[in-house]
């Protein structure tokens, strides 16, 4: 494709460590995945309902150079046989952020190989390029651009047109929580506990998806998502309506109220409705922008429902569809090393090693349009 890497042999590290996934993955030179390593503290963030970022931080020191060592020695190579390494330097959690870029950085240097530093936005972009080990040459690419990209995850949901993979635009983005967010928050007032995205996916099979309506929301740009009126709607038909504001709002009744059946209905119309959202933003930006393929990534794309609606869309409207497998949708390093590779295929060679660790990713700036690096 459009720059996608060719030389099989020039492997290239990956680090990821942006919130409480401590990853590290090798990819070589035609994408294909040669080892991928996640290793995941979700048992330590459970109690508290979310992620801690001081024990992310304590967590990743810990686990990162066992990850890295394994990562490499599941694809058999040494760092010195490495093309580059690569780490997530934004957006994310800072102190989660430097361990893993600061490991990656010390192998570079170390070993004197280029150095990417990847926007993780970015990189959930365009994980559907990863091949799974052992796939082969890579099939030739019919050109995919100009291009939608999607990406929805726990942090973030933006809407790209893509004019190249190295050349992008945010054309929308949520006003308010990320769909991801919204699937967890709606997951606890369901009482379906941590991880709120699959478990919420699991009780809502078998469930009806029209029990209840929810409205599309409406907003000043048909690019821009809301999901913050879904979470309302869903919390008070749960518990009734609250009397008093804020903390000291209180309700008729708790979720320990909603028979099994209820629940399950509530989750499968939930779910439909930020499909739904999903779908109507498509289609307004597929009616602005020329659109060859949609490309789309971040862990919401690991359900099951959205991705059979994705591919519906894409069928529709007569475009491809690049959708990474879920084990890639999900955080991962394969998809850091991935966008290296990307980078490295269109004739970078690398960024230098006092590139800072930042919160925010440049592509959530929307300056039009913005390198993707
Ligand atoms: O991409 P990711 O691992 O981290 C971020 O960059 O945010 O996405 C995590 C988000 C969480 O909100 C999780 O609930 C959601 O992806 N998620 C899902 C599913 N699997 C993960 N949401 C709905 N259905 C799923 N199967
Ligand atoms: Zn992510």
């Amino acid at each position: 494709m459009d720059g996608v890497p060719v030389h099989r042999n020039q492997l290239i590290l990956g680090i990821e460590s942006s919130c409480d996934e401590t990853a590290a993955a090798v990819v070589d030179g035609a994408m294909e995945v040669r080892s991928s390593v996640v290793a995941s503290q979700h048992d330590l963030h459970a109690e508290y309902g979310g992620v801690v970022p001081e024990i992310a931080s304590r967590a990743h020191l810990e686990r990162i150079l066992p990850v890295v060592r394994k990562a490499l020695s599941e694809a058999d190579v040494s760092v010195g046989q490495l093309a580059a390494v690569a780490a997530g330097v934004r957006p994310g959690l800072i102190g989660s952020l430097l361990v893993g870029a600061s490991a990656a950085k010390g192998l570079a240097f170390g070993a004197m190989l280029p150095f990417y530093a990847v926007d993780h936005v970015a990189a959930h972009l365009f994980a559907g390029l990863l091949r799974p080990t052992g796939a082969g040459e890579p099939p030739a690419g019919a050109d995919r651009f100009p291009a939608l990209g999607l990406v929805v995850s726990g942090g973030h949901t933006s809407l790209f047109h893509l004019e190249t993979s190295g050349r992008c635009e945010l054309i929308g983005r949520t006003i308010d929580d990320a769909v991801g967010e919204a699937f967890d928050k709606a997951a606890v007032m369901l009482g379906l506990g941590h991880p709120g995205g699959p478990n919420l996916e699991r009780c809502a099979r078998g469930g009806d998806p029209g029990a209840m309506a929810f409205p599309l929301p409406r907003l000043a740009s048909p690019l821009d998502f809301s999901l913050s009126g879904l979470k309302t709607k869903l919390l008070y038909e749960i518990r009734g309506v609250p009397r008093g504001r804020g903390a000291a709002a209180s309700f008729e009744r708790d979720h320990l109220a909603l028979t099994e059946g209820r629940r399950r209905d509530l989750a499968a119309s939930f779910q439909r409705a930020a499909i739904a959202q999903v779908l109507d933003r498509l289609d307004a930006a597929r009616a602005r922008f020329e659109t060859r393929c949609l490309f789309v990534g971040g862990g919401v794309v690991a359900n099951e429902s959205l991705r059979a609606a994705l591919h519906g869309w894409a069928s529709r409207n007569g475009c491809g569809l690049v959708l990474p497998e879920a084990a890639f949708c999900v955080d991962n390093a394969a998809m850091i090393a991935g966008h290296a590779q990307i980078r490295r295929a269109a004739g970078e060679r690398g960024d230098p090693l006092s590139v800072p660790t930042e919160p925010v990713s440049l592509l959530a700036r929307g300056a039009h349009p913005r390198r993707v690096h």
